[in-house]
């Protein structure tokens, strides 16, 4: 096993994370350098991606290193049976560090124990995405100056969004107060509630976005995640529970800026995409530039 893996948010300490989102900062003022020269990264998709794949790929291709790996495992000997860890085993082989998207909860931190090059959680199952987190954190700081004392409104599937989970671990540094709007089926669950519960953070569970929408500083949408119901007929049910339209900001704080991970479905209407606090396109961009700096810190490089 490697230990500078990042395989879950409560990998970083609070010191780890402001280093990291320090040196995003950097990269996001000189991305192109050739950091990574002679090096090569695996990148392995065993899940659909677009943001998290991509933006590894830029920041990995903006610091001069290479790329292997594929983003559909049915193109490679998984399909004729061949296991997770002698994967891992053979690209260990032939890379420098490995990034790795997995359906499976702890594929991540099976990889890393079987791996002798890093490995980089690019989102196991409903379990943890570190990664975005460091991103979403990157993009709150730089929305709000700050990340201390903030109301942070998660709203939707909070029970199967992996990366509810990484942010409020990674918030509870930095003393929020946490809103969880859900319907009942998809509440927050109740481990990362006693996790809160022990670090006495307080939180508000509410059915309706409109009672708190106006007491937000960041206000976190997710999609509802289809492909973690085992029965679609309860899917159907909760899909639109809640909707986001643009009239919905109007009476909310200036500071407020709207965050989601993306993809979106139907929880954020496209009338709130002009207003200035949509901040969602943005947060994706600084992926590149927190994605290089989670990488410089994983392979410990020096500038
Ligand atoms: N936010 C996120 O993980 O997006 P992708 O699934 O497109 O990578």
């Amino acid at each position: 096993m490697n230990n500078c893996s990042l395989i879950s948010i409560t990998d970083y300490s609070r010191e780890d994370i402001l280093d990291v989102l320090k040196s995003a900062s950097r990269f996001e003022e000189c991305p192109n350098n050739r950091l990574l020269e002679g090096k090569v990264v695996a990148s392995l998709f065993f899940e659909p991606s677009t943001r998290t794949r991509l933006s590894f790929e830029t920041a990995i291709s903006r610091m001069g290193g290479r790329i292997v790996g594929f983003s559909d495992s049915s193109s490679t000997s998984t399909s004729k049976g061949e296991s997770l860890k002698d994967t891992i085993k053979m690209v260990d082989n032939y890379c420098d560090l490995i990034v790795m998207r997995h359906p499976l909860e702890g594929a991540a931190r099976f990889a890393s124990e079987v791996a002798s090059v890093p490995v980089i959680n690019a989102g196991d199952g409903a379990n943890q995405h570190p990664t975005q987190t460091m991103l979403d954190l990157y993009s709150i700081y730089k929305t709000q100056g700050r990340l201390e004392n903030l109301e942070i409104v998660m709203v939707g599937d909070l029970k199967y969004g992996r990366t509810v989970h990484s942010l409020l671990q990674a918030m509870s540094h930095f003393s929020p107060v946490f809103h969880f709007i859900s319907p009942r089926e998809l509440e927050m669950p109740p481990a990362y509630k006693l996790y809160l519960d022990g670090l006495r953070i307080p939180y508000h569970e509410h059915r309706e976005l409109d009672n708190v929408i106006n007491q937000a500083d960041i206000l976190y949408m997710t999609r509802v995640q289809r492909e973690r119901f085992a029965d679609l007929l309860e899917y159907e049910k909760v899909k639109n529970v809640y909707v986001l339209r643009n009239s919905m900001l109007a009476g909310t704080k200036e500071n407020l800026r709207v965050l989601h991970p993306l993809p979106r479905v139907n929880e954020i209407n496209e009338d709130v995409d002009e207003n200035k606090k949509a901040y969602y396109f943005d947060q994706a961009r600084n992926g590149v530039y927190t994605r290089q700096a989670i990488i410089f810190k994983t392979l410990n490089l020096t500038w």
